[in-house]
């Protein structure tokens, strides 16, 4: 079943409220404060909603997260029920430093078909729509996926991008790309435009590769289902701890190797807006009593892929 067109505009709303309410903190070094106000915004315009939405995606468990926490009933509890996975401030860092990329974003499902994922740490393979079904996988090596990529692509793989995550744990990943002559380009935080980035033809990246947030892989899973991209992930727990928190909502294959169709099944909404200027869309201007917000809105069943940009009084 889809999900009507006439939420696309108050799920948009709230994600325009939660960067309004993080840009109040941009350049401020206060990442907590930033987050913390996003997720107030966010929380207080999902109530408005004509739905039974469950967060299914959040700030964390109850015990750690009093707000969006996973399993918190949002929404007016009138209406259809829904799975929301939701990141108020993606780029927690970017905001307090004011760098950009730093966005507010979520994503939206019928009930029971997003993947309910743990904080926990996700291995991430993803590359753009029109290529060969299955192409890529997790489990082949590095040189294996480029290979086929630039099979595929019919280019050599010195003339492919990839987008990596810079952090030690993927020097491997760096050597073996840096072996093949493949383009890197590093981000500093913020995977799910990192990965989504396959799909936009200006961003020239024809691959993502390596681990981030979980609950990040399955927003940009939602987006990329979307844009016709193909995604590959893996759960990566550090301890007993994270594998307990994974097994209590809910996933009982710790090592399951996840599919798009694994992630996100059926219609889907994703609203990314821009709280500081970005690679996407710009960020929150202060207008005075206004704001104005500029929103990436995906909406499977429709086909909507766009940019809104819209003044709302603060
Ligand atoms: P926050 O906005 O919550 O700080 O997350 C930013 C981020 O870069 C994500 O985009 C990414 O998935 C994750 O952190 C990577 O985690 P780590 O910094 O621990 O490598």
């Amino acid at each position: 079943m889809i999900i009507d067109k006439a939420l696309i505009e108050p799920f948009a709303r709230t994600t325009e409220r939660a960067a309004y309410g993080a840009s109040l903190f941009k350049s401020k070094g206060d990442k907590v404060g930033a987050d913390q106000s996003a997720v107030d915004e966010m929380r207080m315009q999902l109530n408005k909603i004509n739905m039974k939405g469950k967060i299914v995606i959040g700030e964390g468990e109850l015990d750690e997260a009093p707000m969006l926490y996973i399993g918190e009933e949002v929404g007016n509890k009138s209406g259809d029920e829904f799975d929301i996975a939701v990141d108020p401030l993606e780029g927690t860092n970017f905001t307090a430093k004011n760098l950009p990329n730093a966005l507010s974003v979520l994503a939206v499902t019928r009930k029971g078909n997003l993947l309910h994922a743990p904080d926990t740490y996700m291995e991430k393979i993803a590359i753009g729509p029109g290529l060969p079904e299955n192409l890529i996988d997790l489990d082949f090596s590095v040189e294996k996926n480029i290979k086929l990529l630039s099979d595929a692509k019919n280019i050599s793989p010195d003339k492919l991008s990839a987008c990596v995550l810079e952090r030690p744990r993927h020097d491997r990943i760096v050597d073996s790309l840096n072996s093949m002559g493949v383009k890197i380009n590093f981000i500093s935080d913020g995977d799910v435009l990192g990965a989504i980035a396959v799909a936009n033809p200006k961003s020239n990246i024809d691959i993502y590769l390596g681990t981030g947030g979980g609950p990040e892989g399955v927003l940009a899973a939602a987006a990329l289902s979307c844009l016709g991209g193909q995604m590959q992930t893996r759960l990566v727990f550090q301890d007993d701890d994270e594998k307990n928190r994974a097994k209590k909502i809910g996933i009982t294959e710790l090592n399951m190797k996840y599919n798009m169709n694994d992630m996100v099944k059926g219609d889907v909404i994703f609203c990314a807006t821009g709280v500081t200027d970005g690679d996407l869309v710009n960020g929150i201007k202060d207008l005075g009593d206004y704001f104005e917000a500029e929103t990436f809105v995906l909406h499977k069943s429709s086909n909507i892929n766009k940019i809104i940009k819209n003044k709302i009084k603060k």
